[in-house]
C-alpha cells in the first residue's frame, strides 16, 4: 500500500524531489509521509501526519535520499511511526511496504541486544537489523540480503547508508521498481513516480537485490549477490494523463475520460482480445477472479460471458481463491481482472492457480505490472493512470474488455465493439451538464441519509453492488448492494420511510420484475431512484439512460460515481482520497 521513493545522483536538491515524487505517491496510502537525505551533517529525517500539504519545507543540499507516504498498519498514525525509520547511530534509513509476520520475534531478540526503538512499527526492526550486520563490517549489499532473508511475509525494504552513499533493495511480491537515465538512480514502489526522472525501467525481480550509488544500478542475485541479468523496459506512462488540467479532482477527470478509454479499448484491443478467447477455447473451466471493483467486473463478465457466448465461468474473490477455488486446476484458466495490477490478493491467487495447474489470464491496466509479467495471455485496458482511490475508467473498461472477449468467443467481435461505443455515447449523455447536474444533485441530499440500498438482476446484479462501493467509500454512507430476488428474505426488513434505494431497471427481461421489487420498497416507505431507459411511476427520482442493451453494465457504472461523487462533496470529503483507503492494497 505504502508510496516508496529513493534516488542517488548528481542532483543536489534530493529533498524537493522527494516530495514531488510521494505526492504523485500519495495514493497509496495518505495517513503520514517522511523523508530522510544524507548530508554533510549526517542524516536528516523530516516526518508528518496527514497529506503532504504545501508548506514549503526548506531542504539542505543532498544528493542522496529516501521517502514514503504510508497506509498503516503495525502502529497508531503518528509522526514517529511514519517512516523512514533509523538505527541506533543514525547512519541508516529504512523504508518499507508490506508485513513483516516475524516482527515481534525479531524486535524482542533486539531490546535483548540493546536496541533503542522509536516506533511501534513492525519496519524499524529492519534499521537495527542492518545495523548490526554494518558494525560486524559487512558490506551495504551482503547486510541488506541477509536481513532480508530473515524477514517473513510478503515485503518491500529500501535501505540508505549515509556512509557509503549508497542504496540497497529488496523485495518478496510486493513491487519495487527501479529507474535508469536522468541524472541519476531512482527507486519506486510505482512506475508512475519515475516519471520525468528514468528513461527505463527495471522492474526487480524477488530474487534479485538492487544496490543504487551515484554512477551506477547494480541488480545482483539476493543469494549468490553475483551481478544478475535485469530486464529494462521502456518508461511507459503518458506524461499527459497525469495531471489534473481543468478538473477539479481525479474523480472528475478520470469519469470524464470514459467514453474515451473505451473506444480506445475497442481500437487496440483487438489482438488481445483474439488471445484472450483463444485460452478460453482451449479451457475446459474458466475462473474469474479480483478484488473491489475489480471483483464486480469480473462478476459482470461471468454473466456477459453466459450472456453473449454461452459460456460457463465463475468468479472467485481473489481473496478467497485458495479457499474455494478447485483443487486441481490442470486444463482451467485463471482471469484476474486488476487495475494496478499489483493488488496482493490477486497476486496470490494467481500463484496458488499456477501450483493447481492452471492458465493464466489477467485483464490489466497497468503495464509491465506484477500480474502481467505473471500470465500466459492478457488484454491491456490502456484506461492511462488512475489516479483517484476511487477505480471508475478501469471498471468500465474491464467490463467492456470481458463483453468484447464474449462477442469473440461468439464470433461477432464487430458486434461487441459496436455495443461498446453505443455505451461510450450513452455515458457521454450522462455526463453533459443538465444530466450530471441531476444525478449530482441527487446525491447531495443522499449525503443526509444514513443508509442506502441498491437492487439489481441478471446482469445488472454487478452494478448493484458497484454503484453501492463506490457511494459508500466516497461518501461514508452505509450502501448495500443486493440482487433484486434476495429483497424478501431480509433486506426490506431495513427500509423505512424515506430510505433511498436505487433500482437499475432497463428495458430487458429483468424490468418487469424490477418494477415490482420498486413496488414492494415503495410500499415499506422506500424513496425509489430508478435508473433505465424508460420512467414509471414507481420511481420518485429517474436517472434516464439511453438503451443499450446488454451494453448496460458499463453505463451503469456512472450513476453511482456520480451519486457518490455529489453525496462526498455535500458531507465535505476528499473524493480523491477516502478515509482508511488506499488505491494499490500490496497488504494482506
Ligand atoms: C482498492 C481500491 C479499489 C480497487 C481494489 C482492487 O481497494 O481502492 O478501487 O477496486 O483495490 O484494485 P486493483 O488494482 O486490483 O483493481
Amino acid at each position: 500500500m505504502c508510496g516508496v521513493f529513493g534516488y542517488v545522483g548528481q542532483r543536489r536538491d534530493v529533498g524537493a524531489a522527494i516530495v514531488a515524487a510521494l505526492k504523485t505517491l500519495e495514493y497509496r496510502g495518505y495517513d503520514s509521509w517522511g523523508l530522510a537525505v544524507a548530508t554533510a551533517d549526517g542524516l536528516l529525517v523530516d516526518k508528518d501526519v496527514g497529506r503532504i500539504n504545501g508548506q514549503v519545507r526548506v531542504f539542505p543540499e543532498a544528493t542522496i535520499g529516501l521517502g514514503h507516504t504510508r497506509w498503516a498498519t503495525h502502529g497508531r498514525v503518528t509522526r514517529q511511526n511514519a517512516h523512514p525509520h533509523t538505527d541506533c547511530h543514525r547512519r541508516i534509513a529504512v523504508v518499507h511496504n508490506g508485513i513483516i509476520e516475524n516482527h515481534a520475534v525479531l524486535k524482542d531478540q533486539l531490546l535483548q541486544r540493546g536496541h533503542q526503538f522509536r516506533s511501534e512499527t513492525d519496519s524499524e526492526v529492519v534499521a537495527h537489523l542492518v545495523e548490526e550486520q554494518l558494525a560486524a563490517h559487512r558490506p551495504l549489499a551482503e547486510s541488506v540480503a541477509l536481513v532480508f532473508r530473515l524477514l517473513e511475509g510478503h515485503n518491500a525494504i529500501v535501505v540508505m547508508d549515509a556512509v557509503s552513499g549508497k542504496l540497497a533493495a529488496a523485495k518478496r511480491t510486493t513491487p519495487l521498481i527501479i529507474g535508469q537515465g536522468g541524472q541519476g538512480s531512482t527507486i519506486a514502489s510505482d512506475a508512475f513516480a519515475l516519471q520525468g526522472h528514468a528513461d527505463r525501467l527495471i522492474h526487480l525481480e524477488d530474487g534479485q537485490l538492487a544496490v543504487l550509488a551515484a554512477n551506477s544500478a547494480n541488480i545482483l542475485d539476493r543469494a549468490t549477490l553475483l551481478p544478475s541479468q535485469p530486464v529494462s523496459v521502456a518508461v511507459a506512462v503518458d506524461r499527459d494523463d497525469a495531471g489534473l488540467g481543468s478538473y477539479p479532482d481525479f474523480l472528475t477527470k478520470e469519469v470524464a475520460e470514459q467514453p474515451t478509454v473505451l473506444r480506445r479499448l475497442v481500437a487496440s484491443s483487438g489482438d488481445d482480445v483474439e488471445g484472450l478467447s483463444t485460452e478460453m477455447r482451449r479451457a475446459n473451466r474458466v475462473i474469474l477472479t479480483g478484488c473491489g471493483s475489480a471483483g464486480n467486473a469480473a462478476l459482470a463478465g461471468a454473466y456477459m460471458l453466459n450472456s453473449v457466448c454461452a459460456m460457463e465461468s465463475s468468479f472467485v474473490p481473489a481473496s478467497e481463491f485458495s479457499h474455494r477455488a478447485g483443487r486441481r486446476l490442470a486444463g482451467s484458466l485463471v482471469i484476474a481482472l486488476s487495475q494496478s495490477g499489483e493488488t496482493l490478493d490477486v497476486l496470490e491467487a494467481m500463484d496458488e492457480a499456477r501450483r493447481r495447474g492452471a492458465r493464466l489470464a489477467a485483464v490489466v491496466n497497468a503495464p509491465n505490472s506484477s500480474l502481467e509479467r505473471r500470465v500466459d495471455a492478457r488484454v491491456m485496458l490502456g484506461a492511462g493512470v488512475e489516479q483517484c482511490v476511487l477505480a471508475t475508467k478501469s471498471y468500465s473498461a474491464m467490463i467492456a474488455a470481458l463483453m468484447l472477449t464474449a462477442f469473440d468467443l461468439a464470433g461477432k467481435f464487430a458486434a461487441g465493439a459496436a455495443a461498446v461505443c453505443g455505451a461510450a455515447q450513452a455515458i457521454e449523455a450522462l455526463l453533459e451538464p443538465d444530466a450530471r447536474g441531476h444525478i449530482g444533485e441527487i446525491g447531495s441530499r443522499l449525503a443526509a441519509r444514513d443508509h442506502l440500498f441498491v437492487i439489481g438482476r441478471g446482469v445488472h446484479y454487478p452494478s448493484a453492488l458497484e454503484a453501492a462501493l463506490k457511494i459508500k467509500e466516497v461518501s461514508y454512507i452505509h450502501a448495500e448492494g443486493f440482487a433484486a430476488g434476495e429483497l424478501k428474505h431480509g433486506v426490506i426488513a431495513l427500509v423505512e420511510p424515506g430510505t433511498p434505494c436505487l433500482v437499475f431497471a432497463p428495458d430487458d427481461e429483468t424490468r418487469t420484475d424490477m418494477v415490482s421489487s420498486a413496488s414492494e420498497l415503495r410500499s415499506r416507505g422506500g424513496h425509489i431512484i430508478g435508473v433505465g431507459s424508460t420512467p414509471d411511476p414507481v420511481f420518485d427520482e429517474f436517472i434516464p439512460t439511453l438503451p443499450v442493451g446488454i451494453a448496460s453494465p458499463i453505463v451503469e457504472a456512472i450513476p453511482g460515481q456520480l451519486l457518490g461523487y455529489g453525496a462526498a462533496l455535500a458531507r465535505g470529503h476528499d473524493p480523491d482520497r477516502p478515509r482508511n483507503l488506499a488505491k494499490s492494497v500490496t497488504v494482506k
